[in-house]
């Protein structure tokens, strides 16, 4: 059956994961691994690195001989870390055996950002632990961006494995605020580290649907060659949220909304969508294509830029121009995508937790089946064929047809779909979620689902202007209701570029 076959197939991936961690390294030279969540005392280690890490040890997935060392300036037992996970790990009754064992793999160290001896001592407590001085060494920065600088310099400094070991460094975002602080970080990383030893993390990069764009693009003729500017009218990514700053209203205030999801998730997600097709899966020549249709990305015009900000949060300071919902069109200068407009929208605080990918097609020439009601006045009967890619919830991709309405004479027509719901096709597999798929790709040095430094400077480059003008007060924030669908003005701004809502 499907479920037995796709569940065999993830096995089979699980399995060849696991033989290349296992067997390449570790089994062969009992080579080492040790993992630093560096800010374990932080909500990121706590809901999402802790219970990451539990996940994929459960399953097997990680080399054998690894020990984990969280790191933070707090005074604190590792039991109390563990404490503080403990209802984001999920533990079933029948696990806690290996959840023991888990347990006694890690340690706690407490210690400065700032300061050498601290890391020259959790480097020292690193070799002893991991009973060796060239174990490979991941290091996840899980901190705020203002220790990031002193951080990286002083893991580079003290806390390097002696060769054949490696250094692998997990950075989130943000990754600057605007361009130039943006460039001038990464000038600061380039002095410390190769490219090959950064990991920038956009977890969008990691979810199920978004790794499919590739897959769906590029497997199937049926779509590649549609997929350009003779046959697809626009093309609307979108993502919105019930929750609203999460009480983070001042954090966010210096953030917003285009920083915080368009200039990452938004654009990446953009980026596969439109760019060439790669010479390779490897992370180098996808990540080349993705830098290449960024460039082509001409200049935002204010015009095509919507934001608001809805009305009722207490944290937000009450001259606040910072967007929590933002709406920007985009245009790609070459032969592909020129004069398709992208429409990119993201929204807090609104009807629905959602993330999808709308493609829509251009009408049907010819207009065979419209019904011509005067010379001048043609009912349109057609719905545009839309192909939407649902990110969450409940994955699914769909593909909006026209069929004849069954059973009736004559071509009465009706919209409807061909429907892949993974839920329901795929039913009994787990998708594993993106920081287990991410954190995986760490420990094999795999770089496709991983933010290059040249991308995020497009990234920068295309939104940078925007985010001044905003600064500027140059655009009008249009407030809204919290747990509204969206912004009448965003919509009709899309409606405006020749997009059709049926
Ligand atoms: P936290 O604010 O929880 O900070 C992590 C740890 O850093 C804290 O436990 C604290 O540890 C230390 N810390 C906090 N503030 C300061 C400060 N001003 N100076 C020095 N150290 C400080 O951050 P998160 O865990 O929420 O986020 C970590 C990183 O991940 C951030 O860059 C964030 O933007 C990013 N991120 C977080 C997400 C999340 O869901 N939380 C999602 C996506 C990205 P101690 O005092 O013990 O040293
Ligand atoms: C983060 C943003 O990158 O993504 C948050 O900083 C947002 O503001 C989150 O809530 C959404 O992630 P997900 O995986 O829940 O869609």
């Amino acid at each position: 059956t499907t479920k037995k076959f796709t569940v065999e197939k993830i096995d089979y991936i699980y399995e060849r994961l696991r033989t290349q961690i296992t067997s390449n390294e570790s089994s062969i030279t009992s080579q080492s691994y040790v993992f630093f969540i560096i800010g374990a005392s932080g909500d990121l280690a706590k809901r999402k690195i802790y219970p990451t890490l539990w996940w994929l040890y459960r399953d097997g997935v990680l080399p054998k001989n690894i020990s984990f060392i969280g790191y933070s300036r707090s005074q604190l037992t590792i039991e109390q870390i563990f404490e503080n996970s403990h209802k984001y790990m999920k533990i079933q009754e029948d696990e806690h055996d290996i959840y023991e064992k888990f347990l006694k793999l890690n340690s706690y160290i407490s210690g400065s950002y700032d300061k050498s001896e601290d890391f020259e001592n959790l480097n020292s407590k690193a070799n002893k632990i991991s009973h060796q001085v060239n174990a490979h060494r991941l290091f996840y920065l899980a901190l705020p961006p203002n220790v990031y600088e002193s951080v990286s310099e002083l893991i580079s400094k003290h806390c390097r494995p002696a060769s054949p070991g490696w250094l692998r460094l997990i950075i989130e975002k943000p990754f600057g605020k605007d361009l130039e602080s943006s460039n001038k970080f990464s000038q600061h990383l380039n002095k410390l580290y190769t490219e090959e030893e950064i990991y920038r993390i956009d977890h969008y990069l990691g979810k199920e649907m978004v790794q499919n764009i590739l897959v769906l693009r590029f497997s199937n003729r049926i779509f590649s060659r549609v997929w350009n500017r003779d046959s697809i009218a626009g093309v609307q990514i979108i993502f919105k949220e019930k929750i609203g700053t999460h009480g983070h209203g001042s954090y966010f205030d210096e953030v917003g909304i285009i920083r915080d999801v368009i200039q990452n998730h938004l654009m990446q997600i953009l980026s596969i969508l439109a760019m060439e097709k790669p010479r390779s899966t490897t992370g180098e020549d996808i990540r080349d294509e993705k830098v290449k249709v960024l460039r082509c990305i001409a200049p935002i015009k204010l015009e095509n830029v919507i934001v608001g900000q809805y009305i009722d949060d207490k944290n937000v300071p009450k001259d606040s121009t910072t967007p929590t919902y933002a709406q920007i069109i985009l245009f790609i200068k070459n032969e592909r995508w020129d004069g398709v407009p992208f429409i990119l929208r993201a929204g807090k605080a609104l009807n629905e937790r959602k993330a999808e990918i709308r493609i829509q097609f251009r009408d049907v020439p010819g207009r065979m089946f419209d019904e011509e009601l005067s010379e001048n006045n043609v009912e349109r009967t057609l719905a545009r064929d839309e192909l939407v890619i649902r990110i969450q919830p409940d994955e699914a991709i769909y593909l909006k047809i026209n069929t004849k309405r069954p059973g009736e004479m004559n071509f009465s027509i009706e919209e409807t779909e061909l429907d892949l719901t993974y839920n329901e096709r795929y039913q009994g597999v787990k998708l594993p979620n993106a920081y287990e798929r991410l954190i995986l790709d760490v420990f094999m040095g795999s770089k496709i689902n991983f933010v290059r430094s040249d991308e995020l400077q497009e990234a920068w480059r295309i939104i940078d202007p925007i985010l001044a003008e905003i600064e500027k007060k140059k655009l009008q924030i249009i407030p809204y209701k919290f747990g509204a669908i969206g912004i009448r003005e965003a919509f009709d701004a899309a409606v405006k570029q020749g997009f059709i809502y049926t």
